[in-house]
């Protein structure tokens, strides 16, 4: 039995487990603090687990990061992660001919540093590979040939094999132009999942860089975000794995496409700024999509002067400004409460909305006829925010 572990957005594990049953056929389980496992009968590495490993860190869209546990259990203090650490097995995965490095992650409170707890479990890794393989593993901080992943949420100790790397699968190659505000793309997606939406006429009415629209056809055309990757993934340093990938994931399968070739994508991005506009053109650009995607200059708060009477999109997901790094608070909210009333206006039926402020879009929601119908609290960085799903009542 391997078990295999998927990082996502801390409070949406439930939807990323759901959206790897769904699209991938695999037995994904919600845990803690932004952790899915995904348990495979066979040993690590099986070819079962190679295929898993490649293909969800190629093809899925709620992902941060896939690796293999290495251990996992209660630790109250430091000796205790140095001691269950020290009695796992490494030798089916790392070869001690291989540089590693520890990345430790702490969160509560700990007598210890971080720092602590990435010298005590790389200790405990280096004196358990010698035991077992007679030879001292180097360590390398900078281009590790295998990066180990220690977390530690309060007493629940993890160790595992990180087979994307560094750079996280959220990070999507493709986004070429940056703001200062965006959303991650793995967020988008999860959002596009709370929303049930299934490839129809979809709007992002402040869409910023295209990050929604970009992720929405992506999912809609059944085009892997790996295609975009670049610098590649650290499963491709690791020994076990094998050079030729397979079609299948334990006995499930690549997810499909949402709508076929010949149906035309309608998806909408508005957004106010030219400068943000130019970024979305050159995102979509970049990832293939000029064709498919529409983005225009607007007010999301006059929705009906940018839609013309033939055009009806029944589904908005979208990512507003929370007052911080763009314009203030009280704007905000007022700039809530305009968008809802210009979407009730427009036809608009569903609202996904991921915010921070959250009384001010619950009133406007309301104020505009819609009624909530879905809360999912996330952490969005540092951030405590809500996505919210409104319905026309
Ligand atoms: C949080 S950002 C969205 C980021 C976007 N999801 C992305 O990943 O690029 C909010 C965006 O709303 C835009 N915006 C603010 N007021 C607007 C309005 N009245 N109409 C349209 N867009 C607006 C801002 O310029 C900003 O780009």
């Amino acid at each position: 039995m391997t078990k295999l572990i998927a990082t996502t957005a801390v409070g949406l594990e439930e939807i990323a487990a759901q959206d790897l049953r769904d699209s991938f056929g695999l037995p994904a389980l919600a845990g803690r603090n932004g952790a899915v496992s995904i348990s495979i009968s066979g040993p690590a590495p099986c070819p079962e687990v190679i295929d898993t490993v490649r293909i969800l860190n190629h093809w899925s869209r709620s992902l941060n990061r896939v690796g293999v546990i290495l251990c996992e259990g209660h630790c109250p203090d430091l000796d205790s992660c140095y001691q269950l650490a020290l009695g796992a097995d490494y030798s089916p995965l790392i070869d001690s001919e291989q540089s590693f490095a520890i990345r430790p992650l702490r969160k509560g409170q700990h007598s210890f540093t971080s720092i602590d707890l990435g010298r005590a479990v790389g200790q405990a890794v280096i004196d358990s590979v010698k035991e077992a393989q007679g030879k001292r593993l180097a360590v390398d901080l900078d281009e590790p040939e295998a990066i180990l992943r220690a977390g530690l949420h309060g007493d629940e100790f993890r160790l595992w094999l990180d087979t994307t790397g560094d750079m996280p699968l959220h990070r999507r190659s493709y986004r070429k132009q940056h703001h200062p505000a965006s959303l991650m793309p793995s967020l988008a997606y999860l959002m596009l999942r709370i929303a049930n939406w299934a490839g129809g006429p979809l709007i992002d009415p402040m869409c910023g860089i295209a990050t929604i629209p970009i992720e929405a056809a992506l999912y809609a055309r059944g085009i892997p975000p790996g295609q975009f990757r670049t610098g590649g993934w650290a499963y491709e340093r690791l020994p076990w794995m094998e050079p030729e990938p397979q079609a299948t994931v334990s006995g499930g399968t690549i997810p499909k496409p949402l709508v076929d070739r010949d149906t035309r994508l309608e998806i909408l991005g508005v957004e106010r700024f030219d400068r943000h506009l130019q970024g979305a053109w050159l995102n979509i650009a970049e990832a293939g999509l000029s064709d498919e995607l529409r983005v225009v200059q607007g007010d999301a708060a006059d929705l009906e002067s940018v839609l013309d009477d033939s055009e009806s999109y029944p589904v908005a997901v979208l990512n507003p400004p929370y007052g911080r790094r763009i314009g203030s608070r009280g704007q905000t909210e007022i700039l809530y409460g305009r968008f809802c009333q210009s979407a009730q206006r427009s036809g608009i039926r569903r609202i996904v909305v991921i915010t921070e402020l959250l009384r001010a879009m619950e009133r406007s929601v309301r104020d505009a006829n819609y009624e909530i119908t879905a809360r999912h609290p996330v952490m969005y960085g540092d951030l405590r925010a809500v996505i919210f799903v409104a319905e026309q009542a």
